[in-house]
């Protein structure tokens, strides 16, 4: 018996998941797809979550709209903004409420006319979105990473505190910054590119307008709490700048946003999730967020 699965991508990182998908999940077969929307078959039951997926799970195939409205609860994730479905269809995601541990049926509109069908178990670290979409407001910030930061606290729900200290590596121009100071945190923010004057004259921002190579311990008066990364360098070079400061920093947590502009970058993220759980990070999770590029999350807790 053949078994389907589906994923949802962002554009910029499609081409990553099926490298993904070639290297670790050599059992499937390719089948049907659009941009952003991903089919795939197997011929036996396969554990399937893919990291660079927004959201994967079973598919159950193409589904008429008759058959569709019949499902008692079903959220509704359309692949473009401008298709418009029919409301009986609609009206799912008002009156659908899923809890963790449930099943949740997701109708995937994929063209004007065009429904699938697909489950997957609510996790904690999901969104509580069809399609795994942004629950972030738009606001006016710095930069896009003040929702990368913001999805990424929801996702893990991050045990972040107000008045901890946070040491945040490539902080310009200053959009994780401002979250953190939305929570009333402390940023030591190191990048040697210009801060976001808003962010720079916080009272609780510090810039150190330096490579975060050049840091050492006398950089710090106090305790670090948390920290962060953004910095646009390969994985294995902010890696090992965040093993050097683990030497005489004892954060509780490190939240690091990971590019991945080459594929062969994939094959990192196990044994770097793998040495932070040996150095005595108890949780420690990998998850694409919606507003991700190529790039990935990955949290360490103690
Ligand atoms: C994606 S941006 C960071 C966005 C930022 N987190 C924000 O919230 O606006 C990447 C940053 O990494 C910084 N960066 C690159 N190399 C660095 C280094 N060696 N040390 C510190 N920052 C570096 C760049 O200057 C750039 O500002």
């Amino acid at each position: 018996m053949s078994h389907f699965y589906f994923a949802l991508t962002n554009s910029e990182v499609e081409a990553l998941l099926k490298q993904e998908l070639n290297w670790f999940y050599p059992q499937l077969k390719p089948s049907y797809s659009r941009p952003g929307f991903l089919t795939l078959k197997a011929e036996t039951a396969i554990n399937f979550n893919p990291w660079m997926a927004r959201l994967s799970g079973i598919c159950l195939g193409k589904k008429s709209v008759e058959d569709l409205i019949k499902l008692p609860k079903a959220w509704l994730w359309k692949r473009q903004e401008d298709f418009n479905p029919p409301e009986s269809l609609s009206e799912l995601n008002q009156k659908s409420l899923f809890k963790i541990g449930e099943k949740v049926s997701l109708i995937m509109m994929v063209g004007e006319n065009e429904f699938w069908l697909g489950e997957y178990v609510l996790k904690r670290t999901h969104f509580q979105t069809p399609g795994e979409l942004s629950s972030i407001l738009e606001k006016k910030a710095p930069s896009r990473a003040y929702y990368k930061l913001a999805e990424a606290f929801e996702a893990f729900d991050l045990p972040m505190d107000y008045e901890e200290k946070v040491l945040e590596l490539g902080s310009a121009p200053g959009g994780a910054s401002l979250f953190l100071l939305e929570q009333e945190m402390k940023v030591i923010g190191v990048d040697p590119a210009d801060m976001d004057p808003t962010i720079l004259k916080h009272r609780n921002f510090k810039h150190l307008k330096k490579p975060f190579e050049t840091i050492t311990s006398s950089n710090f008066q106090e305790d670090i709490d948390w920290i962060v990364s953004d910095v646009n360098l390969p994985p294995s070079v902010v890696i090992k700048e965040v093993d050097r400061l683990l030497e005489f920093l004892e954060p509780k947590g490190l939240v690091l946003t990971l590019k991945l502009n080459q594929d062969r970058y994939l094959r990192m993220l196990k044994p770097i999730a793998e040495s932070f759980r040996k150095k005595g990070f108890l949780q420690v999770e990998i998850k694409y967020l919606p507003s991700h590029r190529q790039e990935i999350a990955l949290i360490a807790i103690r």
